[in-house]
């Protein structure tokens, strides 16, 4: 038995013996200098899934979106994002300190934006305001709780955006649990965008990595800014052999993940002091509302060997991943239950 059950992220999972495997056995060359093979035929794969024409892979998801936005703008220019999007809270004010640009927050419900508020919101270039060059989308989206956007609402902003000249950066961190719960193609998420990233380490198994696709042009303009960031990486075939093995072996069953995080709700929902709001649980995330303090809960969680975080006062987030089977999650659900009626 794991001496923890680690609910924290799923980015803390490690790689399994058939992803080791694959590393250790990658043929891999110098990708600074264009000759890694595996870094290429990853590029080609993710790029394949998504119906982009090229991919560059990267260290990280943070990276990723701030080479998005530096791609489809200048310094001065107006970025439209969520308010409680990644790249503008969790990116330690990268867009503005690193790329110069304007943010405007939209606000989403559930993690939905709405069309009609960011069609207002773009602006045109004029001598006294910036023009909105970008809008940027999270799906799913995290701080909602994994909520996924539905195909209509990228529909509509996708067909606003060509007609008033405006670029679409999809941050899909986790557009493959967004797939799998939304039963929708990544490719038909990815044809509403000009670029799409996606994490290897978040679900998927990877140590690190994330991919960035779009069209050629705008790829080998990121490859640029990737170096000027100093993300290119020598052999990185070792990381995409990784990658390429999540591909294979490690989307379906996201499922898993989904119905897990669906048990710990259904559990939670039934618990003294706390509320959730099961509509919000519709992928790998469960979030919670505490009376007591959430700091006094994860304290107690772990002394029962169930690790999670608390985002702000009163409030719990749990993340299931592919290091989580049902036995941990019977774990938590008693560890769970014992906690509230503790606190209550
Ligand atoms: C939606 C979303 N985008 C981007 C990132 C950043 O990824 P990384 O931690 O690889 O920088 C995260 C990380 O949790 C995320 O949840």
């Amino acid at each position: 038995m794991n001496a923890w059950v680690d609910l924290r992220s799923d980015t803390v999972t490690q790689p399994t013996a058939g992803m080791r495997r694959a590393m250790a056995e990658a043929i891999v060359g110098d990708d600074v200098l264009g000759d890694d093979p595996t870094v290429a035929k990853l590029e080609e794969r993710a790029a394949a899934i998504m119906g982009k024409e090229a991919g560059l892979l990267v260290p990280s998801g943070t990276m990723s979106n701030i080479i998005g936005i530096a791609v489809h703008t200048r310094p001065g220019d107006e970025v439209l994002l969520d308010a409680d999007s990644h790249s503008m809270r969790y990116e330690a004010g990268a867009p503005a300190a690193l790329l110069g640009v304007m943010l405007r927050q939209f606000r989403s419900t559930c993690g939905v934006p709405s069309p009609d508020e960011i069609a207002e919101a773009i602006q045109t270039e004029s001598l006294h305001s910036p023009g909105t060059a970008l809008i940027v989308i999270e799906n799913t989206h995290n701080v909602s709780g994994g909520a996924v956007i539905p195909p209509a609402v990228h529909d509509a902003i996708w067909k606003t955006s060509r007609e008033r000249g405006v670029a679409i950066h999809l941050d899909g961190a986790r557009i493959f649990n967004a797939s799998i719960a939304g039963n929708t193609s990544v490719e038909q998420f990815a044809a509403r965008c000009d670029t799409i990233t996606f994490c290897l380490s978040k679900g998927l198994g990877c140590p690190a990595g994330s991919v960035l696709c779009g069209d050629r042009t705008t790829i080998e303009r990121a490859r640029r800014v990737r170096k000027r960031l100093g993300g290119g990486m020598r052999q990185s075939g070792v990381l995409a052999a990784a990658g390429l093995y999540a591909l294979e072996h490690n989307i379906e069953r996201l499922a898993d993940d989904h119905a897990r995080a669906a048990t710990l709700a259904a559990c939670i929902a039934e618990l003294p002091g706390v509320s959730i709001d099961l509509r919000s649980v519709q992928t790998n995330m469960v979030y919670f509302s505490t009376e007591a303090p959430a700091r006094r809960w994860v304290d107690a969680l772990q002394q029962k060997g169930v690790r999670c975080l608390a985002l702000g006062d009163n409030r719990i987030r749990l993340v299931t991943h592919m290091d989580v089977d049902n036995a941990g999650i019977e774990r938590a659900v008693r560890a769970l239950s014992s906690v509230a009626s503790d606190l209550a």
